[in-house]
């Protein structure tokens, strides 16, 4: 099977590097021409990918099309081209529903959104998924952890939930500069604090059956220092800060809808 991608820019860099760079046999990619550098960059660097001539040519000589275009730009770009009726369609752009890209590809049958996180480069990254087309989760196995929904309304809050990377990393920058301040050298301090978050990570990923408010009991031991900041963060509604903006991302979608 070959793989299009119309709009080769900084998700499509993303995602054709994880294809390209998983163990075994690498699927054929075809990349639209634009963006020219990173369409010329990803055709040097593996040999499974090649650069079309044009979008159009993407679509006829894919069997799956990726959509990877600005949201503001994909329906006048959409508008001119032609799909087929057996072009799985798999569009990357959240803010677009199954039925509006179905629309704009028609007659082709097949429609999955997905939404990939930019570590699928390295094989380390969540991917949203609806709905749960095999051929799709199947793709996105070997690049992380493809989480695939039923209904629009879970996928779009799965979508929301990727809304909380910059914030997850401005905690530990806080921690890292509040390191700095008491004088641990910055760069032990950035290593420190990664150590920190990386090693969490490990911890919720090797233990499954743990809910996360498990893991939350069993970090903060009864009198410790780890129980104080929790209550202390609590008392000062952090967590009832992210949980409004949570909230607030998901009217931002309903409001794009309307
Ligand atoms: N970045 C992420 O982490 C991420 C994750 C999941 C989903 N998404 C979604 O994926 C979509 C793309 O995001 P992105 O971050 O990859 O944006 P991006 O880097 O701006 O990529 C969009 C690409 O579309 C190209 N383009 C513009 N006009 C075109 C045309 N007529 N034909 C073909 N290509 C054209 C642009 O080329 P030029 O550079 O030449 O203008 C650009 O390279 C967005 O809808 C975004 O919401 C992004």
């Amino acid at each position: 099977m070959t793989i299009g991608f119309i709009g080769t820019g900084e998700i499509t860099r993303a995602v054709v590097t994880g294809l390209s760079t998983v163990e075994g046999e690498k699927p054929a990619i075809l990349v639209s021409p634009r963006n020219e550098a990173i369409a010329r960059d990803l055709a040097d660097r593996f040999e499974n990918v090649a650069v079309a001539g044009s979008n159009q040519d993407v679509i006829d000589g894919a069997e799956m099309v990726c959509l990877a275009l600005r949201p503001q730009d994909a329906v006048g770009i959409l508008e001119g081209l032609k799909f087929g009726p057996a072009h799985h369609v798999v569009s990357f752009m959240a803010t677009y529903g199954v039925e509006q890209i179905e629309k704009l590809t028609t007659p082709a049958q097949k429609v999955t959104l997905v939404t990939p996180l930019p570590a699928v480069a390295f094989h380390g990254g969540p991917t949203p998924i609806h709905p749960p087309h095999r051929e799709v989760v199947d793709l996105f196995e070997p690049l992380g952890t493809p989480v695939a929904v039923e209904t629009a309304g879970e996928y779009q809050a799965l979508c929301v939930a990727t809304a909380t990377l910059a914030g997850a990393f401005a905690y530990y920058e806080t921690i890292a500069d509040w390191l700095a301040a008491k004088n641990v050298p910055a760069d032990k301090a950035r290593e420190f604090s990664g150590a920190v978050f990386y090693a969490l990570a490990a911890t919720a990923k090797n233990a499954p059956e743990h809910s996360f408010g498990d893991l939350t009991k069993e970090s903060a031991t009864r009198g410790g220092t780890n129980e104080q900041v929790l209550a202390h963060l609590k008392e000062d509604g952090a967590y009832r800060a992210l949980s409004r903006a949570l909230d607030g991302i998901w009217q931002r979608f309903e409001d794009a809808k309307s």
